[in-house]
């Protein structure tokens, strides 16, 4: 099946489940927008000929949102959260940078990303019954990382104590045009704070947005962008597989959001837009991410909340 057609499948199917919401996102449907500024740190030089990621300040918008499709399950529902970026370049040109609160995803391709969404029919609180677990994990064993993760998870205190991973690799193209593979993170600077189990059951809709509202007000809210430099034999393509933890990380810059702004509402945060300096590798999901998300901008854009 074309990547389209399976996009279209993939995004019905999650209507199907998830319920049809009109005018919010096909997933991470619900979330709160903020005008940010990014300052590069300088050592992007090194690994970029991108512009922004090399010195200077760039405008960007962010979008903190839960993972859920479904707008109205409380945000203790959705221990995956995302934070979604839009560099504004001063051509003109936009580039996206989306990350979520676990480090790797749970399908290796598309079309078992698919099928699987048959699997979530039976989610209960927002996570998969064993008895589910165990036939996915015989059928799809590369699965049983990420599955696990988010079984396990405890969702960030805060969307202001996340630590987001892009989850795909990219390469960073430099002057002489040597490709470094890495993975992005947006590490907070109020440091990574867990919920445990007894404050996540209190919980209620829309509580992670007050907070950071508040927080925003109170004090500067800020996250660090750190590249992780692979290494040979990292695999590039395979979302499923984290690398391993010891790999160099070099910050680049520092995100500081300004104020509130409905604006990312009406974005696109497509994972592959991206500038001259940062290229996509050849994982398949995140290249499915492409037709999926124009889907689901489209259906949005046409209907009214
Ligand atoms: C098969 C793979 C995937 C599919 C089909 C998919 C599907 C979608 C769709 C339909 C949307 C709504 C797009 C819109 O209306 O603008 C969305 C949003 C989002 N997805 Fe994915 N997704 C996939 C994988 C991932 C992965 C691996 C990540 C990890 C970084 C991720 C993070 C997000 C985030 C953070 C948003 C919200 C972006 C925003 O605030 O606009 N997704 N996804």
């Amino acid at each position: 099946m074309a990547q389209e057609n399976l996009a279209e499948t993939a995004v019905n199917k999650i209507e199907k489940i998830f319920g049809e919401h009109p005018g919010y996102r096909r997933a991470h449907s619900r979330g709160i927008g903020y005008e940010a500024e990014f300052t590069a740190n300088g050592e992007g030089k090194n690994w970029t000929v991108a512009p922004y990621l090399r010195e200077g300040t760039t405008k960007a918008w962010v979008r903190f949102s839960h993972s859920a499709p479904d707008p109205f399950w409380t945000d203790n529902l959705s221990p995956v959260k995302g934070m979604a970026v839009q560099f504004k370049l001063p051509d003109g040109q936009i580039m996206n940078s989306v990350g979520v609160t676990s480090s790797i995803f749970f399908a290796r391709t598309p079309e078992v990303f698919t099928e699987m969404l048959d699997i979530a029919k039976s989610f209960k609180k927002g996570r998969p019954r064993l008895r589910d677990l165990i036939t996915l994990f015989i059928k799809y064993p590369e699965s049983r990382a990420a599955v696990r993760i988010i079984r396990k998870m405890q969702g960030p205190a805060s969307f202001a104590t996340g630590l987001y991973h892009s989850i795909h690799a990219f390469y960073l193209v430099n002057g002489t045009g040597k490709h470094v593979p890495v993975k992005f993170q947006w590490q907070p600077e109020a440091g990574v704070e867990s919920l445990n189990p007894a404050e996540a059951a209190s919980v209620q809709k829309g509580d992670f947005e007050k907070e950071i509202e508040k927080r925003v007000a109170a004090g500067e809210t800020a996250f660090r962008l750190i590249a992780v430099i692979g290494e040979e034999g990292d695999p590039v393509d395979d979302p499923t597989k984290d690398w391993a933890e010891d790999r160099e990380k070099v910050e680049i810059g520092r995100l500081k959001l300004i104020q509130r702004s409905a604006e990312p509402e009406d974005l696109l945060f497509d994972p592959t837009e991206l500038a001259e300096g940062i290229e996509c590798t050849d994982d398949p999901i995140l290249h499915f991410r492409n037709p999926a998300y124009a889907i689901s901008y489209k259906r949005r854009n046409m209907e009214k909340r």
